[in-house]
């Protein structure tokens, strides 16, 4: 069965006790902290830890389990819990592999949130960050120590979308018995499946394209067999809450999220060839495009593209210059997040640790929405005119 129908084909029934009740397409809604046992019997078995059903507001409410299971599935991991925000899944990942005296990786274009967190809280723990270079691959070895236990990659990485070479670095790390994650949220598991490269943890914001319509901020964790009972047990403990009506948003955003990337990935695709042909403009930096320098590893690896690219422009201009530009615009929204409907525009200079293609550049982003693409390179074309 393709994955498309994968996704819609199950109906998400959730009546644990037999109860005669409507089976709705999707499923209803629980709020509640609260859970009533039927029996003592019941709660018997729930305070030994042998009850399937969920004991508490925490545990994980029928729509939350079943957007883990139906995200589980499309990842082809072993276990998924979710978090209420992307960054949220990203911190508990590291709490939940890492300790004090520990020492890490992280690719230097992952997401920026994330980049302090290590910097800033898990420095407080005595755990050690070396940020390593975006496009990095074989040349990791030189930066394993001792101790090093994870490796946290993000292929294409935020903003300047330089791709790793995944399987060569799960080598690499496997050898050292060390973990490889991946913030996947730009490919989706659609068009990247992570554990076939021999990535351990696959992360999303599902906040961007599985939820789709910029209303929701969740992030999830998927590891494989090895790794599943750490994330388990993990998240009991934590009893990290995801309400369950921003669980029944994602399922529902994610039922559509094979048609919308298809549209998203044509629509950048064309905006980014016409921005290429642009006298103004000076990189388009789009993993899809032969230009990209690790497109080849993109066709490799990947079976599509998003529609989050940015670009670059050939001379250095003002704010006040590139302000009467982005102010043109009707149809980009200036504002942070990416993968819904609506199209937006980010500009900025990258702050890196590591020495960078782009660096002293200011980085377009534009997340291409679901408009018509005719309007938006109307748009950005009615805008560049207004750069001296
Ligand atoms: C690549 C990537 N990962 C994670 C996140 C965090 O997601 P959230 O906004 O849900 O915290 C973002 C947010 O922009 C992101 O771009």
């Amino acid at each position: 069965m393709k994955e498309e129908s994968k996704i819609i084909h199950r109906l998400w029934t959730v009546d644990g006790h037999g109860n005669n009740l409507p089976t709705t397409v999707n499923p209803p809604v629980y709020r509640g902290s609260t859970v009533l046992f039927d029996t003592y019997e019941d709660m018997y078995m729930a305070g030994q830890g042998r009850y399937d059903g969920p004991t508490y507001g925490t545990d994980r409410f029928p729509v939350q389990r079943c957007l883990e299971e139906a995200l589980r599935e499309l990842e082809g991991g072993s276990v998924t819990r979710v978090y209420p925000s992307g960054i949220a899944a990203i911190q508990n990942f590291f709490y939940a592999f890492t300790k004090s005296g520990d020492h890490i990786l992280v690719v230097d274009n992952a997401y920026g949130p994330g980049v302090r967190f290590c910097k800033k809280v898990l420095a407080k723990f005595n755990i050690e960050t070396t940020f390593i270079p975006p496009s990095v691959a074989e040349d990791i070895e030189q930066y394993i120590k001792p101790n090093t236990v994870l490796i946290l990659l993000e292929s294409p990485g935020s903003n300047t979308f330089e791709i790793q070479d995944i399987p060569v670095i799960t080598t690499i790390a496997e050898k050292n018995g060390i973990v490889t994650a991946l913030d996947n949220t730009w490919a989706t598991p659609l068009y990247l499946k992570p554990f076939e490269l021999g990535v351990d943890v696959s992360i999303q914001a599902i906040s961007k394209y599985i939820s789709g319509y910029s209303d929701v901020l969740m992030g999830a964790v998927t590891v494989n067999e090895k790794y599943g009972h750490i994330l388990d047990n993990f998240h009991s403990v934590t009893e990290m809450y995801t309400p369950d009506s921003d669980c029944y948003l994602a399922l529902r955003g994610m039922k559509t999220l094979s048609i919308r990337l298809k549209q998203h990935e044509q629509s950048a695709i064309q905006v980014a060839s016409w921005l290429g042909g642009h006298e103004k403009v000076d990189t388009v930096i789009h993993p899809a495009l032969p230009n990209h320098p690790e497109h080849h590893l993109w066709k490799r690896d990947f079976s599509g593209s998003s529609g989050l690219f940015a670009f670059t422009l050939k001379k250095d201009y003002s704010t006040e210059e590139l302000a009467g530009f982005i102010n043109k615009l009707n149809h980009f929204g200036l504002g942070y997040s990416w993968g819904g409907y609506k199209s937006l525009l980010t500009a900025a200079k990258q702050r890196r640790n590591t020495p960078s293609r782009f660096s002293g550049k200011t980085i377009i982003r534009l997340n291409i929405g679901l408009e018509g693409v005719e309007d938006l390179i109307l748009d950005l074309e009615q805008g560049i005119e207004m750069l001296p």
